[in-house]
């Protein structure tokens, strides 16, 4: 159980969790909140000689050339070098802190444990408090700090150059090896890795989203650590905008890993009496390996993060189940009407599709991409009866209705624009760069927050609306906010966010039947912030299978499988041309929350019929693969298989049930890999296959593993095994 302990004696800390434990301690003179250890677990008394040889480090003077203090939270100020957490100016031109600790306190209550420290700065009215939030049932330690001036108006503002939100620690080790998350639009969240070096490596977003090219996620190991063995240190940032991720290796051979939303071009002026809470930055330690790291951080989110604290949690502390959703917009495009729709739901509705989802062109003047954003009414020529006949006919197919939406955007030709041209994010006398035919509406500003909320708070009002699927399709450029000119107008690359979350959260608050989709042109807004509002993020814009399969590794690495929505779409595909089997393109989507987004009325009776039946499928499965735990078997990365194994959860309630999803490529040379391993299963118990009833020990299915067809191209398999008794 989790639990933090404090020792007067020799002032540290320990965070205890299940299966690792965090340790700190200040020095003798208050000035310093010294790491001490992030790892295996260990006892309160372990930490007495890490705090000593930390004390002896400073008495013989070894801060000097190579020897950066492990402060847990770095303000810049004095003879520091490397990258600092936090950087500030005082209203007389002094720039740089100096702190001390003036309190700590912990708070225990049924879920979770928070140890806080308060640091003041020596001579200027500025708080930091650090905070450690580590839940009872997770190994997931949540870091931030919150940022106070305390001071009147004598003081003027204080001007923050850089407030991450925390700054994370590694131990000693010969190596380091950091693997990542990127790619860009339709080829997201894909694995990379890198040696670290001296110096800094970083992972950054300037673009006002998340991003497609990078994730606010990390994972460190000393270059042995495998999918299943070896310790594993990572980390996943909270927030939904411009971000910063510096890993660094100081002159000393330290290795620190400091984060939080990105500073580039984004000053904030503190006012008196001003408090900012940053972005949770959480982290992570695994001693299974890779597979051991994502398993804590699905377990993690699952019960904590997705869909937000204030959602029930009926199934065993999970979300709900996610259902098979129908989406229209591969099938259309912008090319939505009445008729059309009710055509395709009937058809959804046919193959099981639990909620059926009006993308784009719905609205007036939504002809193509150039023109409609902004104005978001019923286009009466696509739905002359406006809305709600289609939302009848869908809820009576027993289905959910799901409406797309872009609230942050305008087109230029729309009578919001023409009504509000200073709404947007420009700067005087510079273009205004349109990307997709759009611009981003400053949602910084509170008028234009206030109409976001009252735009889709008056829709869900209106419409007997179950889901919306929230889209944001292009970066910020020219970020300006001429109406704040010399008031920090900066302030709009935080406030963007902040304000974003809390329209989310109003919206959610009352409407707490309605489940949102994180969209940004596919998967360039997906992250813990993100998903602590919505139900499940749109993986990405490529449906093509075989594209799909990394994608969806690199996604698995971060996030749980119940937040990723993937589509059975066409073949050939639309964007890439590929033809695959039914059931393949049906293996790779039901690996996370299933959704249909193919023109259903070219298909064929005979693949209507099939989809039906892996519909069915997917839905046994269901609980499985969203709430049970994931290991990733083999990896298309490494060779032509990709392979992942979900098992129900310990002690759960639907059995002890394994569920194997394969899938092949192409082969070149040689046949396949001919045998898959399983893992994670109880040696000495036997399962059953429930298509062929054969029987196997856990022991036989781990180490002689389970034969794959070996003769095609693009072959894909799902197994279903029971624990017997
Ligand atoms: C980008 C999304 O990722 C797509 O799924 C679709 O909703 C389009 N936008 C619509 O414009």
């Amino acid at each position: 159980m989790t639990d933090i302990s404090y020792d007067d004696e020799h002032r540290t800390w320990l965070i205890q969790l299940p299966s690792s434990a965090y340790g700190l301690g200040v020095s003798a003179d208050g000035r310093v909140v010294r790491h001490l250890h992030w790892g295996a677990p260990c006892q309160l008394a372990d930490l007495v000689p890490l705090a000593a040889a930390e004390h002896a480090g400073r008495r013989t003077g070894k801060i000097g050339w190579g020897h950066e203090e492990p402060a847990e939270y770095v303000p810049w100020g004095g003879p520091r070098y490397d990258e600092p957490t936090l950087k500030a100016d005082f209203a007389d031109g002094t720039r740089g802190i100096e702190s001390q600790l003036t309190g700590h306190d912990i708070n225990r209550d049924a879920t979770a444990v928070t140890l806080t420290l308060d640091l003041a700065d020596l001579a200027y009215p500025l708080r930091v408090r650090l905070h450690y939030h580590a839940f009872h049932d997770s190994d997931v330690l949540e870091r931030w700090a919150t940022i106070t001036h305390t001071g009147g108006s004598a003081d003027g503002p204080i001007v923050l150059r850089q407030a991450h939100s925390a700054n994370w620690w590694l131990p000693r080790r010969e190596h380091w090896r950091a693997r990542y998350l990127t790619g860009g639009w339709a080829s997201e969240t894909q694995p990379a890795q890198t040696m670290l070096g001296p110096g800094k490596f970083m992972l950054e977003s300037r673009r006002g989203v998340t991003s497609h090219h990078l994730q606010p996620y990390f994972a460190l190991d000393d270059g042995t650590a495998t999918e299943e063995a070896g310790e594993v240190w990572g980390g996943l940032l909270a927030w939904s905008g411009s971000f910063r991720l510096v890993l660094e290796t100081t002159p000393g051979g330290s290795v620190h890993v400091s984060g939080g939303w990105n500073e580039f071009d984004a000053p904030i002026e503190l006012a008196p009496g001003e408090e900012l809470s940053l972005p949770v930055f959480a982290g992570c330690y695994s001693a299974t390996g890779q597979g051991g790291l994502s398993r804590s951080w699905h377990d993690y989110q699952l019960r904590h993060v997705l869909g937000g604290p204030d959602r029930p949690k009926p199934d065993g502390g999970f979300p709900p189940l996610r259902p098979v959703l129908y989406n229209s917009w591969e099938a259309t495009g912008f090319d939505v009407t009445e008729d059309g729709q009710a055509l395709l739901a009937e058809l959804a509705a046919g193959l099981g599709a639990e909620l059926f989802v009006v993308d784009d062109g719905w609205f007036t003047g939504r002809r193509d991409d150039h023109a409609g954003l902004g104005d978001w009414v019923p286009d009466p020529v696509k739905f002359p009866r406006g809305l709600d006949p289609l939302i009848d006919r869908v809820h009576q197919l027993d289905m959910g209705f799901g409406l797309w939406i872009e609230p942050e955007m305008v087109n230029a030709d729309s009578d919001l624009y023409r009504a509000h041209p200073d709404w947007v994010l420009h700067f005087e006398h510079r273009a205004r760069s349109e990307r997709r035919n759009q611009l981003v509406l400053n949602l910084a500003r509170d008028d234009v927050a206030d109409w976001v909320f009252g735009t889709v708070d008056g829709l869900l009002r209106r419409h007997q609306i179950d889901f919306i699927k929230w889209d944001m399709n292009r970066h910020f450029s020219e970020p300006g906010w001429p109406d704040r000119a010399g008031h920090n107008p900066e302030r709009m690359w935080v406030d963007y966010v902040r304000h974003l979350y809390s329209i989310l959260d109003r919206l959610r608050a009352a409407h707490p039947g309605v489940a949102f989709e994180a969209c940004a042109g596919g998967g360039a807004r997906i992250d813990l912030g993100i998903l602590a509002r919505s139900d499940q993020a749109w993986t990405s814009d490529n449906t093509d299978a075989w594209d799909r399969i990394p994608i969806q590794e690199g996604f698995s690495h971060a996030y749980p499988a119940q937040a990723m929505v993937c589509w059975v779409t066409d073949s050939p595909n639309p964007l890439t041309g590929r033809r695959l089997p039914l059931s393949y393109r049906f293996h790779v989507a039901m690996s996370g929350t299933l959704g249909l987004g193919g023109n259903l009325s070219e298909w064929t009776e005979d693949e209507r019929i099939e989809a039906r039946q892996l519909v069915a499928r997917y839905k046994e499965i269901r609980p499985v693969v969203q709430h049970g735990r994931q290991y990733r078997l083999a990896s298309t990365q490494d060779g032509p298989l990709g392979a992942v194994q979900y098992r129900s959860a310990d002690g759960d309630r639907i059995g002890d049930r394994v569920v194997v999803l394969a899938w092949t490529g192409v082969r070149h040379f040689r046949p396949w890999p001919t045998r898959l391993r399983l893992t994670g299963l109880d040696p000495e118990a036997s399962y059953r296959d429930e298509d062929t009833g054969e029987e196997r020990t856990g022991a036989s299915l781990m180490q002689l593993g389970m034969k794959l067809p070996d003769d095609l191209d693009y072959a894909s398999l799902l197994v279903r095994l029971e624990r017997l008794g």
